[in-house]
């Protein structure tokens, strides 16, 4: 079969395209004919650490989905011809995190991920996917979706009513923005691009902002909520959001701490939560219960995942190239 490998090597070349065997599930295994992949922006930064060479020979992407191939002694909840899922977590099944759990993220430092035509899991880290979706469209799901449902819905609490405010319109963000509007909730959008604003107005965003023409967009955020704030602010920038974020969060409104896309190591001034009565969420994406819990939600209200643009297999280094330029819309997809 073929598969992608990360390597040590310059640019382009990091990632390579490799002839390797199909693995055979063992005890309790499933192998999954991969139908289609998707990237996240913890992708590009696996990338770039993979030229340090820690990380050559591992198969990378975390995100994909496709049909039972072949089960495993034991597997009784699945059957060839399934269309699944892999959980970003291998082991995170349900329940509270555990630190434990890190090592097992696909296509990461511990972990093959999902960009090979064939890959072989336990039965317990994979979910049915919606029967409304798609191949590309469940590809989707298990990182940007998973995170933005883990921490707005199942932490959060988010319904009708309720303010929530995505920066961008990546992955994660434009998951955020559907959950709110499927959710009776207000969603504001800011983004550096007013045609992407335009797209996000379409998917219920009301109150959009663009980041570059309104560098202070905390002060707009106020002004048009008449000084209330958002109940719930998904923060996917860290150091260059942060201060913004906090002076953006309404009485007793949540933060949920995912992103990194201005750096990592923000250092905010956390005061304004104690006046606010505001707690911050941790999320790191979620668990196989979270992502089960996410589809009924996806099927209940029709929901399809917005993607951007869909690549070829051979197609993997303009697919990533892309990504950096962050130039997209939603989410990036290989289908193979
Ligand atoms: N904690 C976790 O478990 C977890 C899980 C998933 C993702 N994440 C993190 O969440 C972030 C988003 O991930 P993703 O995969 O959704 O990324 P993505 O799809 O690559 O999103 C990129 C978009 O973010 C927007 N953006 C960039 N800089 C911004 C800024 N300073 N202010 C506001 N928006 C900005 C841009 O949208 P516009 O062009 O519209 O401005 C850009 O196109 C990343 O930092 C990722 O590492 C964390």
């Amino acid at each position: 079969m073929k598969a992608y490998h990360l390597n040590g090597h310059a640019g382009a070349g990091r990632l390579v395209q490799v002839d390797v065997s199909k693995p055979e599930p063992a005890n309790g295994e499933v192998r999954i004919r991969v139908e289609a992949v998707s990237l996240n922006y913890r992708d590009l930064l696996i990338l770039d650490r993979a030229g340090q060479g820690e990380l050559n020979g591992r198969v990378p992407l975390c995100d994909g989905a496709g049909v039972v191939d072949a089960v495993g002694s034991d597997v009784v909840q699945w059957q060839v011809g399934d269309r699944v899922a892999a959980s970003y977590f291998r082991d995170w099944i349900s329940g509270p995190f555990k630190a434990s759990y890190i090592a097992s993220a696909l296509g990461s430092n511990a972990l093959d991920g999902m960009l090979a035509e064939y890959v072989v899991l336990p039965a317990t880290a994979l979910v049915s996917v919606p029967a409304h979706l798609s191949a590309v469209e469940a590809a989707t799901l298990p990182c940007a979706g998973v995170t933005a449902f883990h921490g707005l819905v199942a932490r959060g609490g988010m319904g009708k009513g309720d303010t929530l405010l995505v920066q961008g319109t990546g992955g994660v963000a434009l998951f955020g923005l559907q959950f709110a509007a499927a959710l009776g909730a207000r969603a504001i959008v800011i983004s550096s691009s007013n045609e992407k604003l335009a797209r996000a107005k379409a998917l219920g965003g009301s109150i959009l902002i663009n980041y570059r023409d309104t560098p202070d967009w905390d002060v707009a955020l106020m002004k048009a909520t008449n000084g209330a704030g958002a109940s719930h602010i998904l923060e996917l920038g860290g150091p260059g959001t942060y201060d913004r974020s906090l002076r953006s969060v309404a009485s007793g409104g949540k933060i949920v701490q995912i992103g990194v896309l201005t750096g990592f190591g923000p250092k905010p001034d956390l005061a304004r939560l104690q006046w606010e009565n505001a707690d911050i969420i941790g999320v790191t994406v979620g668990s196989l219960e979270h992502f089960a819990a996410m589809n009924r939600f996806l099927t209940e209200h029709a929901i399809h995942p917005i993607v951007d643009r869909i690549y070829g297999f051979d197609e993997v280094a303009e697919a990533y190239a892309h990504l950096r330029t962050g130039s997209h819309f939603g989410k990036i997809v290989i289908r193979f």
